[in-house]
């Protein structure tokens, strides 16, 4: 896998979190409703063809994502993560171990998806995660997002104006990560000023999800 950029600890110290959380990721739920209204906008947008799931995690959008794809590859930063997605789907999906901020996608899919990750990029990053998302996908292939702008007070170690937050473990081991707190209309505003139809809607709980194409 291509090495983080040594400039960059805060993203190195983001995937050792992720790394080290593997084992309780699925214990750390965020509080309140909305999974039900995201699921079901996902059924409906349909994730059909040859998908690219990027930072997939322990696979529980894996999972989902194969009840309709043809074939899926699944991208992640961290080994502890890919091994437990790998034991939820088994087989059926292609899993790659990379840094997504240094990664080339190998091919072209119809659909790229990506849950609870945009958040975590960096705005000064975020025009190209997004270049790297129009060169993964084949002609009017489209795109699908899940986040959350979650942040409660005790995570703010550099007041509300910053993007970095601290996370714990279970046992109390501090990271810092990236939180960028999007907000449902700017960021559809954003992506419409990089070429993007993406209409980004809040659910009623603390979700948010963006669905659309890259207008060429
Ligand atoms: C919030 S979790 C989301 C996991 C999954 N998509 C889900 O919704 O449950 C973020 C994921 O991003 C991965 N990650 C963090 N930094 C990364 C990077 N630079 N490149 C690739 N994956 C990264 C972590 O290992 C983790 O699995």
């Amino acid at each position: 896998m291509s090495e983080h950029d040594p400039s960059d600890p805060l993203l190195a110290e983001q995937v050792a979190y992720y790394r080290a959380i593997a084992g309780e990721y699925e214990d750390h739920a965020i509080p309140g409703a909305g999974a039900a209204e995201v699921i079901a906008a996902l059924d409906a947008f349909g994730p059909t063809g040859d998908v690219l799931e990027l930072a997939c995690g322990p696979g529980i959008w894996t999972e989902r994502l194969l009840r309709q794809a043809t074939s899926l590859t699944a991208v992640d930063a961290s080994p502890e993560m890919l091994a437990r997605a790998r034991a939820r789907v088994g087989e059926r999906a292609r899993f790659l171990r990379a840094d997504l901020f240094g990664w080339t996608p190998d091919r072209r899919y119809d659909v790229v998806f990506f849950g609870f990750w945009i958040s975590h990029v960096p705005l000064d990053r975020f025009e190209a995660f997004w270049s790297m998302i129009a060169a993964a996908l084949a002609p009017g292939g489209r795109v699908f997002f899940v986040d959350d702008s979650y942040r409660p007070a005790e995570e703010l170690i550099e007041g509300a104006a910053s993007a970095t937050v601290q996370r714990r473990l279970k046992d109390g081991t501090p990271f810092r990560a990236v939180k960028v707190p999007h907000r449902a209309p700017d960021l559809q505003a954003r992506l419409g000023e990089l070429g993007w139809e993406i209409a980004v809607t809040q659910t009623a709980g603390a979700f948010y999800w963006g669905a659309g194409v890259h207008a060429r």
